[in-house]
């Protein structure tokens, strides 16, 4: 399924067409490739806050180059893939100037695909003139990645009083092409539970001796979540329904791992899934529940009715399940210790959608399981959700050529993302070292320009 405006726009003739029409020209997103480094390129660090002093060794512990350009003079040709500036030492409005002094200078030395994180302090844990400059970061990088252009991307990250030696996982993750497609977000780590990371021996197989059960695993995201999570170390458990049993086998074939045949919506589904776990597997460390369904009506025109109920069936598939089955798995004790909960929301659940009432109700659904579990958890296991926007997939496939045209350029990255990139959030929330990155829901949309 390729993106027949970007193929267009990539070549001469559509280039100059679309640059004098003045339409969209999306920047072929740099991702992933098994065993490369993380970033193929020098990050710049600075700023002034807890995290200035140890950035340069934990980026070196990631095998990424930091260097901490001289404030005045950085114009000496060197360009960047990075840059990381420490905002939490921050403590009134007229300090927010630092931003400017900082990224200025840098922004015209950076290169295609960039990435730009600021690390603050959550608001909500300081008071007054520092609550207020740290709150003003989230404008400051959400308009950043609006204009920061060639495939760049702009994050917020708020790491907590005393989880500073979390952010490993987290810079990996957004500094890296694993993360081509999300921007503008707002990251927390340390807001509930522990702070301190779990251990990570080897960082390109970070899952390794794990088991992780991902839903929905035959075909599309479910699939690409499953793929990223094996390339990462782990023994994938796929399910899916008995209509997809032959596609769920194969590719769990190849992945040597396990699968199971079941529709999540089955009262027994829950036991069922605990106890294959348990005893096939010794217990689960990484949950993600993906499958899911859309029964697109508009209200007026969904009543109840005998044969399939629209409402029903995707309450039932997209949010019922999965609050079943992680109680369930919760209760039995099968999550071990350190275990990653993972939630796919969507963003017609955060910004609402014509004709998906049902879906985005399911949907925010998922983002409350999400709030109300993550301060109740224990032993270092998190629940985090991703809120994928347009991606492209059978699904979307389908979605009628102008509509789709215009569902896939109306972000900061002008076109639709992949399923790896919600497959390689996934992983980033499912690493070992991520247990102090809880509670989250990260939006995975080219920061979407619709909508919160
Ligand atoms: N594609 C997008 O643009 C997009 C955007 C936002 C959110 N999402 C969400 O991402 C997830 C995956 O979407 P996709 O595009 O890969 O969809 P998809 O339809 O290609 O795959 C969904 C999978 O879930 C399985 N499934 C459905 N009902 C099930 C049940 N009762 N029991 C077990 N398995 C069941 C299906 O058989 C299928 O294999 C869904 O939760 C979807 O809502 C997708």
């Amino acid at each position: 399924m390729s993106d027949l405006y970007q193929d267009f726009t990539a070549s001469a003739i559509g280039r100059q067409v679309s640059r004098l029409l003045g339409l969209p020209q999306p920047t072929r997103l740099e991702r992933y490739a098994d065993g490369a480094p993380l970033v193929d390129g020098v990050v710049a660090v600075g700023g002034r806050g807890r995290l200035a002093e140890s950035l340069v060794g934990i980026l070196d512990s990631l095998d990424i180059a930091a260097v901490q350009p001289a404030a005045a003079a950085p114009d000496d040709g060197t360009t960047y893939r990075g840059l990381v500036f420490d905002a939490t030492g921050l403590t009134s409005s007229e300090q927010l100037v630092a931003l400017r002094d900082f990224f200025t200078p840098l922004l015209r030395s950076l290169e295609r695909c960039a990435r730009v994180v600021v690390l603050g302090t959550p608001p909500e844990q300081v008071d007054g003139a520092e609550r207020v400059a740290q709150r003003a970061l989230e404008g400051f990088t959400r308009s950043l990645g609006k204009e920061i252009g060639r495939g760049g991307t702009v994050q917020l990250v708020y790491v907590a009083d005393g989880a500073e030696g979390s952010v490993t996982s987290t810079l990996a993750f957004l500094l890296s092409p694993k993360s081509a497609y999300v921007s503008g977000q707002v990251v927390r780590i340390g807001a509930y539970g522990v702070t301190e990371p779990g251990r990570v021996t080897d960082w390109i197989r970070p899952l390794e001796g794990r088991v992780a059960v991902v839903t929905g695993a035959s075909r599309g995201i479910g699939e690409q979540i499953a793929r990223v999570l094996r390339r990462d170390g782990a023994t994938v458990v796929g399910i899916d329904v008995p209509q997809a049993a032959s596609e769920l086998q194969a590719v769990m074939r190849e992945l040597e791992g396990d699968h199971l045949v079941l529709d999540i919506t089955a009262k027994d589904a829950p036991q069922r899934i605990a106890h294959h776990l348990t005893t096939t597997h010794g217990g689960v460390d990484v949950v993600v529940h993906n499958a899911g369904i859309t029964r697109d009506r508009r209200l007026a025109n969904m009543a109840a009715s005998e044969q399939g109920d629209r409402w029903e069936q995707v309450i039932a598939v997209n949010l019922t399940a999965p609050e079943r089955i992680t109680r369930e798995l919760l209760a039995q004790g099968v999550v071990n210790p350190g275990g990653s909960i993972v939630g796919v929301a969507s963003i017609a659940g955060i910004a609402g959608n014509v004709g998906q009432t049902n879906y985005a109700a399911s949907k925010a659904g998922v983002i409350g399981l999400v709030d109300s579990l993550a301060a109740e958890l224990t032993d270092g296991i998190t629940i985090n959700a991703v809120a994928p926007g347009f991606i492209i997939t059978q699904m979307t496939a389908a979605v009628p050529f102008a509509t789709r045209e215009v569902g896939q350029r109306l972000n900061a990255l002008a076109q639709g993302g992949l399923p790896v990139d919600v497959a390689e959030t996934i992983a980033w929330y499912a690493n070992p070292a991520s247990t102090a990155v809880n509670g989250n829901v990260v939006r995975v949309c080219g920061q979407m320009m619709l909508g919160a």
